[in-house]
């Protein structure tokens, strides 16, 4: 699959998840533990997402475009903010002041990101490389995905070096322990393409 279609399933998966998500309820009990599953997805998507866009996508597009460093830097500026977001997601519980204001900013930066990377990186990148190009890149991204970090590392630095040897160090321990704690078991379907 060609790298936009792959990242634009991701997309569209995530942003079918803020709109459940957005405005849920604060409530207590089944809505609560309804509400933890359904963030935890939200939480492993991005990660893994934004941690492929890191080590392969990012790189590409510096490399294609006269401006792509600061696309790219932008881009990136946009997912250590999301990361930390995550990160407090991970950090506390549906019903604490905290989760719900992480979650609603995350949601409202989320949509900017994934606007940004559309309507801003796409139409250029796609003009610049070939065919041939976005459809190697998207078996790099869909290969990757397979064992890319379920949590958001907001401290692992987002160069594509680190992204690839820290991050697949990180993605094993991660794995490791969602299959402990059953988190696994939540872990989204991937999507499929539009
Ligand atoms: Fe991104
Ligand atoms: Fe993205």
């Amino acid at each position: 699959m060609d790298a936009l279609s792959f990242l634009r399933a991701d997309h569209q998966s995530v942003l079918g998840m803020f709109e459940v998500l957005d405005g849920a309820p604060k409530g207590t009990g089944a809505t609560e533990s309804g509400l933890a599953t359904m963030v935890t997805n939200l939480v492993i998507a991005e990660s893994q997402h934004e941690a492929i866009e890191e080590q392969f996508f990012w790189p590409a597009v510096r490399k294609a475009l006269d401006n792509g460093d600061e696309l790219a830097d932008r881009a990136i500026g946009q997912e250590q903010e999301g990361k930390k977001l995550l990160q407090r997601l991970e950090d506390s519980k549906p019903g604490e002041v905290d989760y719900h204001d992480a979650l609603a900013e995350f949601i409202k930066a989320g949509r900017e990101h994934i606007a940004f990377e559309q309507d801003q990186v796409w139409p250029l990148f796609a003009a610049a490389v070939g065919k041939a190009e976005l459809e190697q890149l998207g078996e790099k991204l869909e290969t990757a995905k397979k064992v890319a970090p379920t949590r958001p590392h907001p401290d692992t630095p987002p160069n594509p070096m680190v992204q690839k040897t820290m991050g697949t160090g990180a993605a094993v321990i991660d794995h490791v322990r969602d299959a402990v704690s059953g988190r696994a078991g939540e872990n989204p379907p991937d999507p499929q393409a539009h």
